[in-house]
């Protein structure tokens, strides 16, 4: 009799030890999913943001990446063509002719294959672009080295761009 009253109550006991694990990790089981929650939640409002950040900063709009976010173009400039082509010259030929590949791409067209912005910012910021830029990243794939900064400011890249510009119109 007495060992059976003690064999309820150790019984009683364990139930009751085990309810109250069963509750501890009823809790943990319950505040991991909603943690999982707030963590998906932080993920997916960061994945909304970034891929649309990173598309911008890869110049998914066609201008590249650079300090120039906008270039007005009018009718070519003369006195800006002859400048842009003595900048080209001494600082440019080195490495690029129009027709033909040489250590760089072949310029031709080079107005028609990419938006101004984009020729401004490879001339003035050619080490982020080739880092960046998807066009200029496949440049720097293929001809595998990377165009050296110019030292050039925007005035001069201004220049070079008009010269392009208007090498590309005498077809
Ligand atoms: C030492 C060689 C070198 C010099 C000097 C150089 N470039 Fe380049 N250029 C390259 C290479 C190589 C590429 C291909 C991209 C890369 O790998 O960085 C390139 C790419 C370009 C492109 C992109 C062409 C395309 O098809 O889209 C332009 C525009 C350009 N250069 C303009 C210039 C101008 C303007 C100058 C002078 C201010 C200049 N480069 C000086 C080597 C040179």
């Amino acid at each position: 009799m007495n060992l059976e009253l003690r064999n309820t109550m150790k019984n009683k006991l364990n139930k009751s030890i085990l309810i109250s694990l069963l509750g501890l990790s009823s809790l943990f089981l319950f505040a991991c999913p909603a943690q999982q929650t707030a963590d998906k939640t932080a993920d997916s409002q960061a994945a909304s943001t970034t891929p649309t950040e990173a598309l911008a900063e890869a110049g998914a709009d066609g201008k590249g990446v650079g300090p120039i976010k906008t270039v007005e173009i009018s009718a070519i400039d003369p006195s800006l063509v002859a400048e842009g082509k003595k900048t080209f010259e001494s600082k440019c030929a080195s490495c690029h002719k129009f027709d033909a590949k040489y250590v760089g791409p072949a310029l031709k067209d080079v107005t028609v294959r990419r938006k101004p912005e984009w020729i401004m910012n490879m001339i003035l910021n050619s080490t982020e672009m080739v880092q960046k830029d998807p066009e200029a990243k496949k440049l720097f794939a293929t001809f595998m080295m990377a165009m050296p900064n110019q030292n050039m400011d925007e005035k001069g890249a201004r220049a070079v761009l008009e010269y392009f510009r208007s090498m590309d119109e005498k077809k």
